[in-house]
């Protein structure tokens, strides 16, 4: 165990897509644990959409980041000293760690503890916070029932492939929409996707005609901007939009244009409802062994890129915006 702690800070705040000098790299003292305290040493570190937004401060559900604090970012880990008596060395635990190798907690912050045979992949994905995404985003707002044509932006990203696999457990058809052939391919051999449209190569508002004549029940949006439009305009009756997310904006610099068929919601008697997974917290563990029930009957998988090496992250979070990953995006730090 190493007794430096490596970091990357926040150094800028971003302008337009985020840039590899918009963060410092420092090295700290391993912290030690105090009274009441334990320490974590991180394994994998999440590359997630909102770092983006928490770089400037646009993130209200969250405290502020100043610059030259640690970069905020989850992770995973294990104790590796304590003196805490509900948190022994060797257990592993998924929190807010931040960018760095160890992280000290006295136990006031919440962590999620997983059993020892959990992977990286699952405890950052499906049972982290975008498996959980997915999980309330899709059932409490959007509401699937069976027979239902469920659509799906960002549908390879670690939320997106989970919603439609948990649209397919219960019962509905399921359209992704991805950036590449390889991802498509991916949705519809391993996770039992009917359809699946490449946004980069295809006319996604004919595919749309065609895959879904009747109409869109749940559009679970990752994206926003155009492909949004494209679905409001394709709305069923009583459709409902779970506006989990909208990456086509986090970089872009200017006025951003809303949507133009947002009256199509009148029309059609339908419902357009963002959340905050944040507020779901008290009901993850409930929801995590419902997904791992799933998992060990062979119904959901957890797909994953992890990058290599601690210095790799600053460019992991670009590349998450070039849709370098398929499902979850970590980098192994130790
Ligand atoms: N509401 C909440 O509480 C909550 C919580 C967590 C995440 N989210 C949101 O959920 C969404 C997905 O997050 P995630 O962590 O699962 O990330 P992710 O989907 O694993 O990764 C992002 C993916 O977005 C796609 N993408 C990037 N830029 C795009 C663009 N301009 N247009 C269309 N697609 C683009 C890329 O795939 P392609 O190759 O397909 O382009 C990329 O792989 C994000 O919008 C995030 O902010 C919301």
């Amino acid at each position: 165990m190493s007794n430096m702690n490596r970091q990357f800070l926040l150094a800028a705040r971003p302008q337009g897509m985020v840039k590899e000098s918009d963060f410092d790299y420092a090295e700290a003292p391993k912290p030690v644990a105090g009274d009441g305290e334990f320490v974590v040493q991180t394994s994998h570190i999440s590359l997630d959409p909102s770092m983006r937004g928490q770089m400037e401060n646009r993130a209200d559900y969250v405290a502020p980041l100043e610059i030259g604090d640690v970069m905020r970012a989850g992770g995973v880990g294990k104790v590796v000293e304590s003196n805490h008596p509900d948190f022994a060395v060797g257990d592993m635990v998924g929190g807010t760690f931040g960018m760095q190798d160890y992280a000290v907690f006295n136990g006031s912050t919440p962590l999620r503890r997983y059993p020892p045979n959990t992977s990286a992949e699952q405890a950052l994905g499906v049972l982290g916070g975008t498996g959980m995404t997915a999980y309330f985003g899709l059932l409490d707002i959007g509401e699937p029932k069976p027979g239902d044509v469920v659509v799906i932006s960002g549908a390879a990203g670690a939320t997106g492939s989970i919603a439609g696999q948990i649209a397919r457990i219960k019962g509905c058809t399921v359209i992704g929409i991805a950036g590449s052939d390889a991802k498509c391919e991916w949705l519809t051999t391993e996770l039992g996707f009917n359809f699946a449209i490449n946004y980069k190569t295809q006319n996604v508002a004919d595919a749309l005609d065609k895959l879904c004549p009747d109409g869109i029940n749940i559009y679970f949006d990752n994206v926003g901007g155009e492909l949004l439009d494209t679905a409001l305009e394709r709305i069923a009756t009583n459709a409902r939009v779970v506006i989990c997310g909208g990456i086509s904006r986090y970089n872009a610099t200017g006025d951003l244009a809303g949507p133009k068929n947002y009256f199509n919601l009148v029309f059609r008697r339908a419902r357009m409802e963002g959340f905050i997974v944040l507020d779901y917290a008290d009901q993850f563990p409930a929801a995590a062994e419902v997904m791992q029930g799933w998992i060990n009957a062979g119904e959901l998988q957890q797909g994953a890129t992890v990058l290599n090496g601690f210095n790799q992250l600053p460019k992991a979070l670009i590349a998450l915006f070039e849709g370098v990953n398929t499902g979850k995006l970590m980098v192994k730090t130790n």
